[in-house]
């Protein structure tokens, strides 16, 4: 047994943004489905969907291996459920909604691990941000989790104290009612529990990060307010702020790795973060351990953020 067994086992949790094995959401995927969350995906477009199958064939051959403490195959025989999304698209989202309510009945958690912004607006300099990149940046790296929470809260429908219904898997059952707060989601019953991903240039100048700096900036807001609307539902909303990782989004990003190498100097563990570890963090944000926990900004980034020079 690991150290934290199955502490989300029965927990069905969506993820959006996985597209290949160095990216953040594949490290949360990991962790999650290791702890013994059922998960569904969704992916971009086409051009992403080989990807991310691959991603999760090998996931499910972990089955049996020493980092899977709870020896049970949320495949029962099938495959992931796998959508087509681009966020984008309402009417994308909403396809994806439906179709994962038919298949699922409710749901416990989303992880939004979506972020993108013109390519020129990281490479220019800030004040050369067009009008029309702006809105592209803050629509898909923000407004999207507005989006996104108002369909997920649709489907975390399985209020405090709803023990009855009982699912197929024995994790409790659709009530249709969403006001009677609590914890998140799952087999314990009540809510649900969303997060998404942010960056510290939201709130200091990393040149280079630009125009996603304003974006994570409005996402961090939303957090709060998304926090506020959903919570009398039961419903956390949070986002863990990353230190920097080479992934294909961050590779966008003109200067990158001298912002990680920044951090390898000035963090106090001397490193910068892994995926792996966001999974690790993300995993109690997703879980009843953080059952107290909504609208925050959850760092981690080896404490970069609280160095002054
Ligand atoms: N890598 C880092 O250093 C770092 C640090 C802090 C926060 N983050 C955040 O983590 C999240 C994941 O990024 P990552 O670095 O793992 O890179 P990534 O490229 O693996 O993930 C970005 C995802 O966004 C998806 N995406 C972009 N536009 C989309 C759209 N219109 N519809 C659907 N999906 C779309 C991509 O397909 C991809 O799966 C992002 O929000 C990013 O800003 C990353």
């Amino acid at each position: 047994m690991g150290d934290i067994g199955g502490i989300v086992a029965g927990k069905k949790i969506l993820i959006m943004g996985l597209r290949n094995k160095w990216g953040i959401a594949w490290g949360i995927t990991k962790k999650l489905y290791d702890e013994g969350a059922e998960l569904a995906f969704t992916y971009m477009g086409e051009r992403e969907e080989q990807g991310v199958r691959d991603l999760l064939k090998s996931l499910a051959d972990r089955d049996g291996e020493a980092g899977n403490t709870v020896g049970v195959s949320r495949l029962q025989g099938g495959d992931f459920p796998l959508f087509k999304c681009d966020l984008g698209d309402d009417g994308e989202i909403d396809a994806a909604f439906a179709a994962l309510g038919a298949q699922w009945g409710r749901l416990d958690g989303v992880v939004h691990a979506i972020a993108n912004a013109r390519t020129e607006d990281l490479q220019n300099d800030f004040i050369m941000t067009s009008r029309e990149g702006f809105a592209h940046a803050l629509n898909i790296s923000a407004y999207t989790l507005v989006y996104v929470s108002r369909k997920a809260s649709e489907l975390m429908t399985t209020g405090k104290g709803d023990k009855g219904g009982g699912g197929s898997d024995g994790s409790g059952g659709n009530s249709g009612d969403i006001s009677n707060g609590g914890s998140s989601g799952g087999s314990s019953g009540g809510g649900g529990s969303i997060l998404t991903l942010t960056y510290m240039g939201s709130e200091r100048v990393f040149p280079g990060y630009n125009v996603m700096g304003v974006a994570k900036a409005a996402l961090e807001a939303t957090v709060r307010y998304l926090a506020h609307n959903l919570g009398p539902s039961g419903i956390r909303v949070n986002a863990i702020s990353s230190g920097p990782i080479k992934t294909l989004s961050s590779k966008a990003v003109k200067n990158f790795s001298s912002i990680m190498s920044v951090v390898d100097e000035k963090a106090p563990l001397k490193r910068g973060v892994s995926a792996d570890e966001i999974g690790g963090s993300a995993l109690y944000l997703l879980s009843d351990l953080s059952s107290a926990v909504t609208g925050e900004i959850h760092y981690v980034d080896c404490g970069f953020n609280i160095m002054g020079t």
